[in-house]
């Protein structure tokens, strides 16, 4: 076994991947305690924390692009994406705490960007470095600057018309 291999087997403990669709009436309660757990512990994450129905909101593809990782059923991570014409948007990306440096964010936006085509955006506060570092290592560029001052970012490829 490789030896970073070992280093994963032995720190990670097993997560399971899922759609939002598929586990959003069962953990509709244990993910907006996680969120407020990760807004807790968070400097530049938003400014509040989202409640039940940001996470039920319709919005198109949400159901199945969206993923959430959990640990013997228990919600860990998440990534709240929708689809739009050049691909997606994703609108959240959050790890507990307990579990932050694991991997478990990495993964999320590795299994979005391997199932969406074209080009994936979102946006962050630029003073959160966690997060840019981990954008930046799964293949976001900066693309912009809003009117609020966050930074847009992008993946992917454009799709063929
Ligand atoms: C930003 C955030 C989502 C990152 O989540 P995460 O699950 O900790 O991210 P990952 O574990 O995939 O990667 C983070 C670090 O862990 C490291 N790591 C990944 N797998 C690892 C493993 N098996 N063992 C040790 N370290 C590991 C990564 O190399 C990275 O290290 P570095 O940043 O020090 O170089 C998380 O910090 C968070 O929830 N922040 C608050 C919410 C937030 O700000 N969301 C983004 C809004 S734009």
């Amino acid at each position: 076994m490789h030896s970073t291999d070992r280093r994963a087997a032995v720190r990670r403990p097993a997560q399971e991947l899922h759609r939002l669709g598929d586990v959003m009436d069962e953990l509709r309660g244990p993910l907006v305690d996680l969120e407020q757990r990760v807004y807790e512990a968070s400097s530049h994450y938003d400014t509040g924390p989202w409640q039940a129905e940001n996470f039920a909101r319709h919005l198109p593809g949400k159901r199945e692009l969206s993923l959430v990782a959990t640990v013997h059923g228990k919600p860990v991570g998440f990534v709240i994406a929708s689809r739009r014409p050049e691909g997606a948007h994703i609108h959240r990306v959050a790890t507990d705490p307990r579990h932050q440096g694991t991997g478990i964010a990495s993964r999320l936006l590795a299994h979005l960007l391997a199932r969406t085509p074209g080009i994936v955006t979102l946006i962050c506060d630029p003073r959160n470095q966690p997060a840019l570092d981990l954008y930046a290592r799964a293949g976001f560029r900066l693309t912009g600057t809003t009117p609020e001052g966050k930074l847009s970012l992008a993946a992917g490829t454009p799709l063929h018309r």
